[in-house]
């Protein structure tokens, strides 16, 4: 892979995103692993991210030196680009020329990494220090204002690294700057395609299963939909899929897997009928980690009472269902706190919230995959668009949407205003522009209303519609304010007990998408 450096601030997984994106494998790398830890992984290249400090502060994270004399290329960002300049004999300096968002990057033709790219191209940033002088060998590509040495290549020892963020959509030219060192500098083949993505996978699967048995859990979501589908490639009708109903599902959604999924793929479907073991588990619980873990664990719970129904008369031959196939994506891991030096965020069902005791061997074939991808992967296997197009829902359901206690009632109220909101997004065409919208409950809320001649003490229902590419960041969607209008007056009429709606209009960060 393009081993990402990670010095600790967010732009790492954007970067290793943007890296796929030239259609080249792309992992994240703590940047204190050691230079064996790194010759392990077997880099054909290293992209230094930014980072919050200064290379000279006493605690500035830096790699290990010997890991720049390993003969591949290296690509340096913002800090990683200073401390690589450090590294090799430049000067970097805090000479007060900061420059932080839009500024102009000035690459009049020298060099490869602007080629055929305007002179002056808008260029984001966000530095204090900047390098002065770049190291012996290096030629100076590009300037900016607050940054004289603001690009710098060396073709012999297939370096290069930009002061500015080629990551972010600021930077429009950014992706093409990018591609070009991983292509024109470091020499590397486009490779990483849907097509070989799942051939390879495929063929893991089917080596780390061998002749066993699976379940996969479906949750009607894209991404353990193209998990089943590529574990069942691999192992054929040893898979079974169960369908978990836990009670927390929206309108129709158990009707629309049992239709779509088995429809397309014509995999062996066992339904579970979860919900009123679910509903008592979850009885009196607000607390948000509380509920995940509870739900993480019922999840697990389900299989394991599936399994005599899976195995039928084999269970008499002495079978047993050792793996379980889940749709956990990169970003799942990363935000469950498994990347590391991340924080905990939230513990997603099926990373943080699994048991200790989990009696089998997991099997997660999109563990390093943005959703992007995946999709992709899906479309490939021949999954339908109405299953890898769907927006995400996540496996916890409407139980991370009630901020309060989770009860029948309330789910059911919660059930009909997403209903409501979904018809009438997709109504005004909407749903391409959105990447999800959760409707919250806030049940533990409520606030005076005037319906007929009455007064009314009902509950605030939350829109929250995002925009997003990976919902590792995400921006609050610009509704129409007619729709809205129509959604609001729907809801307050229809759902009872509601006589308010509301509008979130926070980005992630701050704010997470879900509620809970
Ligand atoms: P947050 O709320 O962390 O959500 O910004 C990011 C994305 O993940 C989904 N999500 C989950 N998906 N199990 C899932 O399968 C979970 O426990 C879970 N929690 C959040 C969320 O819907 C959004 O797409």
């Amino acid at each position: 892979p393009v081993l990402v450096v990670d010095f600790g601030a967010q732009y790492a997984q954007l970067i290793a995103r943007r890296v796929r994106e030239a259609r080249i494998y792309s992992e994240v790398i703590a940047h204190d692993a050691t230079v064996e830890e790194f010759a392990a992984r077997n880099p054909v290249a290293l992209v230094l991210s930014g980072g919050p400090s200064s290379v000279y502060a006493d605690d500035a994270p830096a790699i290990d030196p010997a890991i720049l004399e390993l003969g591949i290329p290296v690509f340096g960002i913002c800090y990683g680009f200073q401390s690589m300049a450090k590294a090799l004999g430049g000067v970097v300096a805090n000479t007060g020329g900061r420059e932080f968002g839009r500024t102009t990057l000035t690459a009049d033709g020298a060099g490869v990494l602007h080629q055929g790219l305007p002179a002056e191209q808008p260029v984001w940033m966000s530095h204090n220090d900047a390098v002065q002088v770049a190291p012996e060998g290096f030629e100076v590509v590009g300037s900016t204002p607050g940054a004289p040495v603001a690009a710098f290549e060396n073709l012999d020892r297939r370096m290069a690294g930009v002061q500015y963020h080629p990551e972010v959509l600021h930077s429009p030219h950014g992706q093409q700057v990018l591609t070009r060192f991983l292509y024109e500098i470091a020499g590397l083949e486009p490779t990483w395609t849907a097509a070989n993505i799942a051939d390879a996978l495929v063929e893991q699967v089917a080596d780390q299963i061998g002749d066993g048995l699976a379940i996969c859990g479906l949750s009607g979501g894209v991404d353990s939909a193209v998990a089943a589908a590529l574990v069942q490639r691999a192992i054929g009708d040893r898979l079974t899929c169960v369908f978990v109903d836990h009670g927390l599902l929206r309108a129709g959604e158990r009707e629309q897997v049992q239709h779509e999924f088995v429809g397309a793929t014509g995999a062996r479907l066992v339904t579970v009928d979860a919900a009123e073991t679910f509903l008592s588990e979850l009885a009196g619980v607000s607390d948000p980690e509380t509920k995940r873990k509870i739900i993480g664990r019922e999840f697990i719970r389900s299989f394991e009472g599936a399994v005599s129904d899976v195995l039928g008369d084999r269970a008499a031959a002495g079978d047993k269902v050792d793996f379980l196939v889940q749709g956990t994506l990169y970003p799942d891991v990363v935000e469950s706190g498994g990347g590391s030096g991340t924080a905990n965020i939230k513990s997603h069902h099926n990373v943080g919230g699994l048991p200790d005791d989990l009696e089998f061997t997991l099997v997660e074939p999109l563990r390093l995959l943005f959703k992007d991808e995946v999709r992709a992967v899906g479309r490939e296997l021949g999954l339908p668009e109405e299953i890898v197009g769907r927006q995400p829902f996540p496996g916890p359901g409407l139980a991370i949407r009630i901020v309060g206690e989770v009860t029948a009632d309330r789910l059911a109220l919660l059930r009909t205003a997403d209903q409501i909101a979904r018809e009438e997004l997709t109504a005004a065409g909407l749903d391409g522009q959105i990447w999800q919208c959760p409707v919250v409950l806030l049940a533990d809320v409520r606030s005076v209303g005037v319906q007929g001649d009455g007064r009314t003490y009902g509950h605030p229902i939350v829109l929250r519609p995002v925009s997003s590419e990976d919902a590792m960041t995400a921006d609050w969607t610009r509704i129409p304010y007619e729709v809205l209008e129509i959604i609001s007056t729907r809801i307050t009429n229809e759902v009872p007990d509601v006589n308010r709606v509301v509008l979130d209009v926070t980005s992630k960060p701050p704010g997470t998408i879900e509620w809970e």
